[in-house]
């Protein structure tokens, strides 16, 4: 009998995603021949007994097939909700719709819950990680990432020119809540001249100093600055860390706090990127590792295997138990890693002691 697949795409959405969707129904119909149905928004679609077929006929516009360039997910995606409180009924409902499996694209909070799900429910499972995060262990790539960078690098290299224009300092925040994978990389290749992320502690003076030296040393009046969301105030801060975020964004409590640390002698702008990072159209990397992982999570099932996560390792699409996985995850920037000394040894401030490693 022919076997039914079930996708979906759950967490915040990346570039990226739709590649992967059409990867899975070109391979499973045309090398396996089964049927795949797409489960819209998550598991509230498995909660509500909702597919959608999908055919590798039907996915193309006159026979122009957008899924491999399309921004988003055509099936809808959730991050929020009560998932673990209606456990029950979505194993029932996968289930109900007769699926034989199931591949689930996700981050890694995502991973955890449909970790929960499958082996509540004895479900046939594959996952594919996906984040613009980039902090899924076990794997070197990660679906949305390389997009990701390359968006806020396009808005570094915008920034830098307007910022020299003016003498000004760009205060750039991206996204990046408990890993600063993003704001490292993306300083690094945009050319910022400092980078702080949340796993590295900063000092405002360190920061002012680096200025100084900047202009002193290099005649340097303008500076980009990239700053992860999920910094925390600096060590040194003259604000009393009851909560260690603050309220108007950490980008612009850094602005406030150089202004006060230089006596308000350097003009500062604030830049939130915000969900344009999460837009977009997926670079070649991306559509590349999609379609590898899209095209390795339905041989996985194939073979008979479940409870497993694709990963890029070595230049290899490898299969690695989810357990492992989210046992490791999320995956933080490791304070001696050789971008952050890349970055150091290029005279760009990355911050002054580990938070992880003290
Ligand atoms: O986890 C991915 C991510 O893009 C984070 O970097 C960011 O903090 C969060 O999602 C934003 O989520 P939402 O779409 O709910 O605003």
């Amino acid at each position: 009998m022919q076997k039914r697949l079930g996708i979906l795409t759950s967490g915040g959405d990346c570039p990226g995603l739709n590649a992967v969707i059409r990867a899975v129904v070109s391979h499973a119909t045309l090398t396996y021949n089964w049927q795949v149905v797409g489960i819209p928004y998550a598991t509230r679609g498995l909660l509500e007994r909702k597919a959608i077929p999908l055919s590798i006929h039907g996915l193309d516009l006159r026979g122009i097939d957008p899924l491999l360039n399309m921004g988003g997910t055509i099936l809808g995606s959730i991050n929020k909700g009560d998932t673990l409180a209606h456990v029950e009924e979505i194993v029932a409902g996968y289930h109900a719709l007769e699926l034989d499996a199931l591949i689930g694209i996700g981050g890694d909070g995502s991973l955890a819950i449909l970790n929960q799900l499958q082996k509540q429910g004895n479900w046939n499972f594959v996952a594919i990680p996906k984040t613009i995060d980039c902090d899924v262990s076990s794997t070197e790539k990660v679906i949305g990432f390389d997009t990701a960078v390359n968006t806020i690098v396009d808005a570094l290299n915008r920034l830098t020119f307007t910022a020299a224009s003016h003498d000004r300092v760009m205060i750039v925040e991206v996204m990046g809540r408990t890993a600063g994978h993003l704001a490292l990389q993306s300083g690094i290749a945009g050319g910022a001249d400092a980078i702080l992320i949340p796993e590295i502690s900063y000092t405002i003076q360190g920061v002012c100093e680096h200025l100084a030296e900047l202009r002193d040393r290099w005649g340097r009046r303008f500076a980009i600055i990239v700053v992860a969301e999920g910094v925390q105030i600096a060590a040194d801060s003259s604000q009393k860390p009851s909560s260690q975020k603050p309220s108007c964004g950490i980008g612009q409590y850094i602005a406030d706090e150089l202004c006060s640390c230089t006596n308000h002698q350097i003009d500062i702008r604030v830049s939130v990127l915000g969900h344009i990072q999460r837009g977009g159209i997926p670079s070649a990397s991306d559509r590349l590792i999609a379609t590898a992982f899209g095209k390795a999570a339905v041989d996985l099932l194939a073979n008979g295997q479940s409870a497993q996560m694709v990963a890029w390792q070595n230049g290899q699409v490898i299969a690695v138990p989810l357990e492992t996985v989210l046992a490791s995850s999320p995956c933080l920037v490791n304070p001696n890693h050789f971008l952050v000394q890349t970055a150091r040894a290029l005279g760009i401030y990355v911050g002054e002691e580990s938070i992880l490693f003290g």
